[in-house]
Formats: C-alpha cells, structure tokens, sequence
C-alpha cells in the first residue's frame, strides 16, 4: 500500500495550470486564441507545441496567410500554401479558426490597388477573390474580416481603391459577396483603436449601420486590441465601447490583442500594469453579452509584429521570448478564472489589484477576491463533506467555500487568491 502510493506520487504530473481556453469556455466565452505566425511553426518546435494546446489556445488565425497578396499575387492565380499552415493545424488539434481578411487596403497587390477601375471591373475581382478564397476555406472558418480597418483614426473613412471607385457602397457590397460565398461563417467588421471610442468608433458604428441599412449581412465587430501598457482605457470604459456594437445586434470579440511596452526593458512596474491592462480587457469581454471570444496576436514576444513597426517599443504578449508565462498571462488566467467559478457575482467586480512573486519567478498579478463564493451549485457531497467538482474553486485568500475536490481532481494552487480543481 505505502509503496503505491509511493509510486503514485512520484509519478503524478507536476502542478498543472487551466489553460486560458479551458478557462475562456468555462468563463462563458467560445474560445480564448491567437494568430499563428506561418514561419514561426514551422521552424520552432516549443512554439509548435503551444500553440498546439488546444486547452490554451481554443482558436487560430493566420497572421498573414490569407490576406490577399499570398492568396492572389497576380490575377486569377491563386495560393493557399500559407493559409493551410493554420488551417491544417486548426483542423488537426480541434481548434476554431477566425480568418483573415478579405477587403482591406494593405497587403494588397498593385495589380488590384494601383489601377483606376470602374465599379464593374473592381466588382468582378472582389467577387472572384472572396469566391475564391472563402470557398477555399469554407466550412473552416467561425468567422472571415470581411473588411478589414475602414476608418482612419481621425474618424474620416480610409482611402483606397475601394472607397475612391464606390465611395461607401463598398461596404455593404463586400458583406452581400461574401455572404454568397459562403453563407455559414460569420462576417466581421475588423479594426484598431475601437477601443478608445472616440472618433473613430463613431465611424465604426456608422459603418455597420450603412451595412444594415443596405439590407447586407453583418454578423460581428472585431476590436483589434493593439494597446499600449498604461494607455489601455478601464475595464468598464472598453465594455462601454464593445456594447455600442451589440447595441446594433451584432456580436463583438477582441480579435488581435497585445498590449505593448513603449521602451523596453519593462521595468517591474511595468509588466504588472501590462497584466492589469490585460485582465481589464479580457474582463471587459466577460462583462459584455455578445462579446464571444479573445483573440492575441501571436502569444510569445519572441514572435511579434511590434518591433519592427514601433522602434523601441515591445514585449506586447503574454509568453516572454523564452516561452515562460509572464504576468500578463496570470492576471488573464486569474480574470478568466474568477469569472468561470462564479459566473454572475464575479463579471463586473474582479478587477487586479496587487502584485505577488509566484511560481513563474516573475512578478505577477492576481485578480481581488472581491466575489462571493456563490460555487454552492457546482459541489456536491459526500460522506467527507461538500466537495467541489472539476474547475471549481477549492482554496483562496477570503474564499469560504469546499475545499476538498471530487476525485479525480486535486486542489491546485494558482495564486494566494485562487486555487483550483483540475
Ligand atoms: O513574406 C515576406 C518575405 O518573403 C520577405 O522576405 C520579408 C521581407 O521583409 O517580408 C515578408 O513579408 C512580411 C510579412 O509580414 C510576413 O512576415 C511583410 O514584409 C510584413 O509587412 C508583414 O507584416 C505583417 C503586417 O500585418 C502587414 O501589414 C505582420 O506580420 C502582421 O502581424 C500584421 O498584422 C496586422 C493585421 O493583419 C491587421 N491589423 C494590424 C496587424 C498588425 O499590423
């Protein structure tokens, strides 16, 4: 007997951590992904496995397969070679895939942004692109960004070949050709700095309406999320934003986050106002009905678009370079967390407060105990007492509730705060 439980114990795996997927669904929301860098997986296989996990990252996108200057270089010719690599993985390891994008002003070859068009001709290519490339992956795709940063950040509409050959028409026109393509994914509007839900969210909203009043099919709004660590608005004021879009009856999700340092190194301080920044946008979709899923563009800093594009600044994600989870990923763990325990009590009241040293050697955040422990509904009893089931909370700073876990779940710490069955 003793020597069972010898062998037992040596054998049982190390701590085991919820991944943020596992999490994100027990939280009420459809997947917690990221992009997939198309070198990246293919070349680095620690950065293969990750993004692999299905309990951590529940959904892919493809960071650039799919736009159109890898699906249609030239005309007529189309390549899906970059765009499998995420589908091929997604299908593999069960994973949703958000695809991206289909109208949108970058990434696109001369041979479409160059030429003056009339409406016809300009008509024609986009309907063979997106017959094209959404029959490709049709089937696949929970989502498409059919239009992709439409509006400016001084809030006027962005120019292109599309807005100079159909001024706003093309709105409603790209939303009706993809819904012909493929009728059964969903078809987002996508764009940065929503967030801030000034002038340019005005837009935004406007832009859905013309959609809608055109009778064109639109089913979400994606909130890019490319923040900046200490500029990144309050949990309440981001959910203020997301439900100006709701409002309209469409759905919303966080499709790109990451949130990045302006100078690096990242002091302490830093890093811990980056996971609070972080919790407060992933909290912002908990708190918001329709808001359906988090997205971050690309999970290890080892992999970023940031430095190339904002000299100086980086370390935006949620892995270090190294792959260890750095605070950010706490603090999104410990929001996700709070919420999937105690649904109702916990959306609008966990918030990050302090910082703690845990097992990650770095400096982390743990979301407030502010909650009930309202987990009476998901424990069970038996001769030993109440016991709480898989998932459930067991063990936390001001926490109340059961303590013991059904077998064959353990307690596992995850921060003074909260621990877990798993
Ligand atoms: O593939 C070529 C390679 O053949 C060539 O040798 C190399 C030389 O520079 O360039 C490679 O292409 C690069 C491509 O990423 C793939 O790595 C492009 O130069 C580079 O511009 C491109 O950057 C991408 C950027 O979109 C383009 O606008 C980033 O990786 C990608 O993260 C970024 O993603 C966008 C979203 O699609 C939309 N929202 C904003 C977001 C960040 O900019």
């Amino acid at each position: 007997m003793r020597t069972k439980t010898l062998i037992a114990t040596l054998l049982a795996p190390a701590a085991v951590q919820a991944g943020l997927n596992d999490l994100a669904v027990r939280a009420g929301l459809k997947y917690f992904g990221t992009a997939l860098g198309e070198s990246a997986v293919n070349s680095d296989a620690t950065y293969a496995s990750i993004i692999s996990d299905k309990s951590e990252f529940g959904q892919l996108v493809p960071e650039n397969g799919q736009k159109w200057d890898s699906t249609e270089p030239s005309q007529g010719q189309f390549n899906y070679a970059s765009g499998d690599i995420t589908a091929n993985k997604a299908k593999a390891n069960g994973q949703l895939m958000r695809c991206h994008a289909l109208i949108w002003h970058s990434q696109l070859p001369s041979w479409v942004s160059s030429p003056t068009w009339t409406k016809e001709a300009l008509t024609a290519v986009m309907q063979s692109h997106i017959n094209n490339v959404m029959g490709h992956y049709k089937g696949q795709c929970y989502a498409w960004d059919v239009i992709n940063e439409a509006v400016n950040d001084d809030g006027n509409w962005r120019d292109s070949v599309y807005l100079r050959t159909f001024s706003t028409d093309y709105f409603p026109l790209s939303f009706k050709l993809a819904k012909a393509a493929d009728p059964n994914t969903k078809l987002y509007y996508n764009d940065y700095n929503l967030e801030y839900n000034g002038a340019k969210t005005d837009r935004a909203v406007e832009l859905v309406k013309i959609i809608q009043a055109a009778g064109a099919p639109i089913d979400g709004v994606g909130f890019q999320g490319h923040l900046i660590v200490g500029g990144t608005p309050g949990r309440s004021s981001l959910a203020t934003a997301l439900k100006r879009f709701t409002a309209l009856g469409v759905e919303v999700a966080y499709t790109e986050l990451d949130i990045r340092h302006s100078s690096l190194p990242a002091s302490a301080s830093a890093q811990v106002t980056q996971g609070n920044d972080y919790a407060n946008v992933v909290g912002s979709c908990l708190d918001t009905a329709g808001c359906v899923g988090v997205t971050v563009w690309g999970f290890s800093d080892k992999y970023s678009w940031v430095p190339s594009t904002f000299s100086g600044a980086g370390d935006a994600l949620i892995y270090d370079k190294d792959f260890n989870k750095k605070a950010a990923w706490t603090s999104v763990s410990s929001v996700l967390a709070a919420k999937a325990t105690n649904p109702p009590a916990s959306s609008s009241t966990a918030v990050v407060t302090s910082t703690k040293t845990t097992t990650f050697s770095t400096i982390t955040t743990v979301a407030s105990s502010t909650k009930t422990t309202s987990t009476a509904a998901s424990t069970t009893t038996s001769a030993g007492g109440p016991e709480q089931t898989r998932w459930g909370q067991c063990a936390g700073l001001s926490y109340s509730g059961p303590t013991k876990c059904q077998a064959p779940w353990t307690c596992q710490y995850q921060n003074d705060w909260y621990s877990q069955c798993l």
